[in-house]
């Protein structure tokens, strides 16, 4: 306790909940859920299929909206802002790393990655868009499309581009999901480098046993709630 009241948050949610209907019924996917991240920390979101995680990542990049609840991110009540402010938040703070990629299909693989930097005015875009795809091993697929790169490349190309802006924090759904485990451990020694080096604060959600196991935490749901 006396560690969360001098270190700073930079994501805290309170009762954050989630709700959808399906028809006749009312489905609760997250219930509750009071969690705390701090700056330069590395956390993982672990628990069974189903049980909320990528639902709790998405509300995390305020990407989608809650029933109720809150998530404040580096200071900020994110869901008072409206939808173009959060995005703004976002480029400015945040990288993303869904489970299904969400590369851009016209462009290429450089492009995908200097798509968050041009959108911030960066001067050296393709320079670093370069580099970072030399450091994800796809330095020979800069100018593939997504639909000729196979899953393991398409995930670390969306790596790259979650990384591109030096973001402060990382949130990543099953960043090595799709990848062997040689290239798993690259992508996981490399998104602990950036931790180390930038101060990049993690939020990793992941099965993979070896990734939760580099994190210095690790928060697990079941059925929506967090588990102690
Ligand atoms: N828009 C929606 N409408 C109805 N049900 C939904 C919706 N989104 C998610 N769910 C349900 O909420 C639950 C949690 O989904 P979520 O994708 O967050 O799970 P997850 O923990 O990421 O699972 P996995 O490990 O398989 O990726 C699932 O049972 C899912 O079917
Ligand atoms: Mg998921």
């Amino acid at each position: 306790m006396s560690d969360n009241l001098v270190k700073q948050p930079i994501l805290w949610t309170h009762a954050l909940t989630k709700q959808v209907s399906t028809g006749d019924e009312q489905l609760t996917i997250l219930q509750d859920v009071n969690l705390q991240v701090n700056a330069g920390e590395a956390v993982a979101i672990i628990g069974a299929s189903g049980s909320g995680k990528s639902t709790l990542l998405g509300l995390l990049a305020g990407l989608d909206l809650p029933t109720s609840g809150k998530v404040h991110l580096d200071n900020i009540d994110i869901f008072t802002l409206d939808e173009d402010s959060r995005a703004t938040l976002r480029s400015k703070i945040l990288g993303f790393v869904f489970q299904s990629f969400q590369l851009l299909p016209a462009l290429t693989a450089l492009e995908n990655v200097m798509l968050p930097l041009e959108l911030t005015a960066v001067s050296n875009a393709e320079a670093t868009a370069r580099r970072l795809l030399d450091r994800v091993g796809l330095a020979m697929r800069l100018y593939h499309y997504p639909k000729q790169l196979s899953g393991g490349e398409q995930q670390r190309v969306a790596i790259a581009r979650a990384f591109a802006t030096d973001p402060k924090l990382l949130l990543a759904d099953e960043p090595t999901g799709n990848l062997d485990s040689a290239t798993g451990i690259q992508i996981i020694e490399l998104m602990f480098e950036l931790n180390r080096e930038h101060g990049t604060t993690l939020v990793l959600v992941t099965h993979d046993e070896a990734l939760s196991r580099r994190c210095s935490r690790q928060i697990r749901l079941a059925n929506g709630q967090l588990v102690q």
